[in-house]
């Protein structure tokens, strides 16, 4: 049997000692602490000089990994010198910390796919962790090192590999900062201001990575409020260290060191045992051997989840803005000078509020899939209102949206949705997503899907309307706003369905080339083209509106049939309430809303609890399926993206929510109120026999 002997600086009394099997060979592994005592580690290195097979040094403080000219310090030089004469293999595990670091980054990364992402990591020690932040950087640029606050005690953090470089080497301007004094300073503003600084650092990162010596030096401040909810990349996640986490609310751990044994061992231990089972010396074994055998011995990282469940929190962002200037009243400050000031007063602050850079206006939290995933994301608002983003150039509200990329991306988010008019104005996204240094969607495909879904059940609600499976419906449908992007997939979707689809719109090229393009693909639908909708109002049973007239007379309304189920998507609505009010024995319903999974928390954004746009609903279901990718952009939606959505969609426990109208969510007897007014006024109108199913019923 061989011997592998640890020697370590650490305390004695974690010593151990276990017999195990490695690589097909049996050994003896026998750790021996010094407590901290050099001469005992020297003497402890001579004594088993020729008797093991091999030793590791263990406890010791790596140098730098980052070439550094500053800060160097002679970390117990003398026990490495003295390891290179003895003749027993003798190995501090550098290089597999080095391989295994690389590996397990790469292993994580791939295995719960784009794990680190725009991940937004903090290293408390950049220099130790030099190689790790090597590897995260192609992951992610949100990289923080903390090292000039916690090693010369600079108030500042660096924010770039480059950084970390010049830093080292001693040509950073930061270091003109260096007050002199280390952390352990009794200059207590100073120490007291640093502590804060790490303590918001480390709020803010998504991902902390701690070194492995010295671990809980570089923690001993932090508490739940720094440590809940995140993930720690560290080496050798001893219980005790697992624990110390667990209390302070750890989401997952990332434990670098290979797992191969059933105790947890230093990365000296492990190389140790490849050395003595390879019969080599440690400068014969290259990073390339030590890879071979990680992957070939299946060493993976270990992936730990204190609380005993997975976990995994994906990050968005969704841009709104203000629908009109009334809801800039909402604003309190607004709200109480509008109530002593003339009108005009709130159109300067519309004109105003629309050049403000980007803001916050909300966190949202607690999103949870029944799959497990989890995201939480910023709504983030700019100030133009439709009416002003309109007023102005589309390159006004891309530059806007472009900041709010930025802002988004530093804060951690992978993916960015555009809500409602942001996206109208320009190529609905395109110009957008190119720029962005983060993906983009419109959420148009949600949209769609939503819109047609609870118009769907508004139908099958009304019970008008015979619906058989595997046949197509026997009804005429009118999408107006048919040459948009929610407009022109909607008619896709609705020429699939239905027997008639009448497309309105106000340029008839653009109405004559989406019909062609419709015909390819549904050769059996009855396709018609206006520019006068008016005209077939009466013959419609289904009428989607998706127009961007922001507020204009788009339809009217007492000319629609009894009966009829308008699906209202456009924001503003193109349906006043006044409007909706002149007919209730027509179903307007204002599109889709979707209930989010879990228990999700946010600012009020004008819908119930757990309720929110499709829009933003896609945004959301892209980072809970860790889809980080421009998924819908552009006027020409997909009808398969459509479909796509709707079924990641259902995949993540999304539902459509209650539908409502101007008045509020429809119940059942709502809809047969309306329903038998339309039964009455169609007789009178004479209109087209319709089934008699009661609300509610199957049709
Ligand atoms: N409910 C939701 O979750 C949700 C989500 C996203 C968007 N929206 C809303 O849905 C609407 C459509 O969005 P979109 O992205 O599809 O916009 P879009 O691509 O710009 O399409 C707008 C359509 O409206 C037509 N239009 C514009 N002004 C009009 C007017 N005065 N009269 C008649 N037609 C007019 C345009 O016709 P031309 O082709 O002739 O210009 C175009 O066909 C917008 O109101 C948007 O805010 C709602």
């Amino acid at each position: 049997m061989k011997q592998v002997i640890s020697i370590s600086l650490g305390a004695s009394k974690d010593d151990y000692e276990f017999e195990t099997e490695f690589l097909g060979r049996q050994f003896f592994v026998k750790r021996l602490g010094a407590d901290g005592d050099m001469d005992r580690a020297a003497q402890m290195l001579l004594e088993w000089d020729r008797k093991a097979d091999a030793i590791g040094i263990g406890n010791i403080k790596f140098p730098h990994a980052i070439a550094s000219n500053f800060l160097t310090k002679k970390h117990d030089d003398k026990i490495k010198t003295l390891g290179k004469r003895i003749q027993t293999p003798v190995t501090t595990g550098a290089s597999l910390r080095d391989v295994s670091f690389e590996w397990s980054l790469r292993y994580v990364d791939h295995k719960f796919g784009s794990y680190f992402n725009n991940a937004k990591v903090l290293f408390l020690s950049g220099m130790t962790s030099y190689k790790i932040a090597r590897v995260m950087a192609e992951y992610t640029d949100n990289l923080t090192f903390a090292d000039p606050v916690i090693e010369n005690g600079i108030s500042k953090l660096i924010h770039s590999i480059k950084g970390l470089e010049r830093y080292a080497k001693g040509s950073h301007e930061i270091l003109e900062w260096l007050p002199g004094k280390r952390l352990t300073s009794s200059v207590v503003p100073l120490k007291k201001w640093n502590n804060y600084i790490l303590r918001k650092a480390m709020q803010k990162a998504t991902i902390i990575v701690v070194p492995s010596y010295k671990f809980y030096e570089y923690l001993k401040d932090a508490t739940l409020e720094e440590l809940g909810g995140k993930t720690i990349i560290t080496a050798t996640a001893y219980d005790d260290r697992i624990e110390f986490l667990k209390e302070r609310g750890v989401d997952v751990i990332i434990d670098t060191t290979p797992k191969i044994l059933e105790r947890v061992v230093a990365p000296n231990v492990i190389e140790a045992l490849i050395l003595a089972a390879l019969e080599k010396k440690s400068d014969m074994v290259h990073a390339d051997d030590l890879l071979e055998i990680i992957s070939m011995q299946k060493m993976d990282p270990r992936v730990v989840y204190p609380s005993g469940r997975e976990k995994r929190v994906n990050r968005f962002a969704f841009v709104i803005h203000p629908l009109s200037k009334e809801f800039l009243k909402k604003d309190k400050a607004v709200d109480f000078i509008s109530s002593f000031t003339p009108p005009a007063f709130l159109d300067a602050v519309e004109k105003v509020i629309a050049y403000a850079p980007p803001w916050v206006y909300s966190k949202v939290t607690g999103i949870k899939s029944p799959t497990g995933a989890q995201a939480e994301g910023w709504l983030i608002t700019v100030g133009g209102t439709p009416k002003q983003m309109l007023a102005h150039s589309p390159e006004f509200t891309y530059a806007r949206l472009l900041q709010a990329a930025r802002m988004a991306r530093r804060m951690g988010a992978q993916i960015m949705g555009l809500g409602a008019f942001t996206k109208v104005v320009g190529d609905a996204g395109v110009t957008v997503a190119k720029k962005a240094d983060i993906p983009i969607t419109t959420g148009n495909s949600y949209s769609a899907s939503g819109a047609l879904w609870a118009g769907a059940d508004a139908v099958r609600r009304m019970g008008l309307i015979q619906i058989e499976s595997g046949k197509k419906i026997a009804a005429k449908t009118m999408v107006l706003g048919a040459t948009g992007a929610i407009g022109s997939v909607c008619c896709r979707l609705l020429a699939k369905a239905f027997d008639e689809v009448i497309m309105a719109g106000r340029n008839t090229a653009k109405l004559l080339a989406l019909q062609q393009s419709i015909l390819e693909e549904t050769p059996d639908v009855k396709i018609k083209i206006t520019t006068k909708p008016d005209r077939f109002l009466e013959d419609m049973d289904v009428i989607v509106t998706a127009t961007s007239g922001a507020g204009k007379k788009i339809l009217d309304i007492t000319k629609v049939k009894p009966g009829c189920v308008i699906t209202d998507v456009a924001r503003p609505l193109d349906l006043s309430p006044e409007d909706v009010a002149k007919r209730p024995d027509v179903l307007v319903i204002e599109s889709g809303e979707i209930e989010l999974p879990g228990n999700p928390e946010m600012k009020n954004i004008g819908l119930p609890h757990k309720v929110v746009y499709a829009c933003l609903a896609e945004t959301i279901v892209l980072a809970l399926e860790g889809r980080f990718e421009i998924f819908t952009v552009g006027r020409e939606i997909e009808w398969e993206k459509v479909r796509e959505i709707y079924k990641l969609g259902l995949k993540h426990g999304m539902k459509l929510a209650a539908i409502s109208g101007v008045n509020g969510v429809f119940s059942d007897a709502d809809i047969l109120k309306v329903r038998d007014l339309a039964l009455k006024a169609g007789h009178k109108a004479g209109q087209p026999a319709v089934t008699g199913i009661s609300a509610g019923g199957k049709a």
